[in-house]
């Protein structure tokens, strides 16, 4: 786990510092309601969930910022093919709003695209603001041929890559590539014991 602090962090009521660390099972309820808080019901209709629905991220490449044992922050990536390339688009990012401009989305970013280098991925795209992804590397330079599948805002569509050169001549639709998600575990159903003796 890494331990993430920005000077800031002590004006956290209790000063305890914040981690990112990797994504748990036990994590999801409270990251879909930090999800909802951000973006409102209707990010299920964000053209950049289309790439995600029924799959499951990228191995490795999901992570959780904990603060005071409360998930406050989330990010994921998932592997697409830009037009023919093997690539990652990264999203959503969510930082919680009682935790934010405390540098947890920085480092939610910077462990994400740092493990994601890790694990050998070539590039990474997403959708979002110019302003706050720039900082990160991210630009619209390699961008201008690719689509997203369903509306989406060209000067928000952006990329890093992690490897020189690796959306290089990238042109065509961005499509998910990534495995199946598990459907949830069945809930065990527990019938009660009829009484023996029942009338
Ligand atoms: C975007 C978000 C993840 C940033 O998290 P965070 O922990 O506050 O980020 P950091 O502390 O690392 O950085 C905060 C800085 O980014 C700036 N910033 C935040 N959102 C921004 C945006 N959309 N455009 C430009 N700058 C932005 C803040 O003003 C702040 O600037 P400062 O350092 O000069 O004060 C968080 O604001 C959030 O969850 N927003 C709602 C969901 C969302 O918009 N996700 C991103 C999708 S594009």
């Amino acid at each position: 786990m890494t331990a993430v602090w920005k000077t800031t962090a002590a004006l956290f009521s209790d000063a305890a510092p914040f981690a990112i660390r990797a994504e748990r099972a036990s994590d999801v309820r409270a990251r879909e309601a930090l999800l909802d808080a951000s973006f409102g019901e209707g990010r299920h209709a964000r053209t950049c969930q289309r790439l995600r629905d029924g799959r499951a991220p990228a191995e490795g490449l999901a992570f959780t910022a904990v603060h005071a044992g409360r998930v406050v922050g989330t990010v994921r990536l998932w592997h697409v093919s830009a037009g023919g390339v093997p690539a990652l688009v990264l999203g959503p990012l969510a930082v919680d709003a009682s935790c934010r401009k405390l540098g947890i989305g920085a480092a939610l970013m910077q462990h994400a695209l740092a493990a994601a280098k890790a694990r050998g991925h070539g590039a990474v795209i997403l959708r979002g603001d110019p302003d706050y992804y720039a900082r990160f590397g991210f630009s619209a330079a390699k961008t201008g041929d690719l689509a997203l599948p369903g509306p989406f805002e060209r000067e928000r569509l952006l990329a890093l890559e992690l490897r020189d050169g690796a959306l290089d001549g990238t042109c065509g639709m961005i499509v998910p590539t990534g495995a199946a998600a598990r459907p949830p575990r069945a809930r065990l159903i527990r019938t009660p014991r009829l009484a023996a003796h029942a009338a």
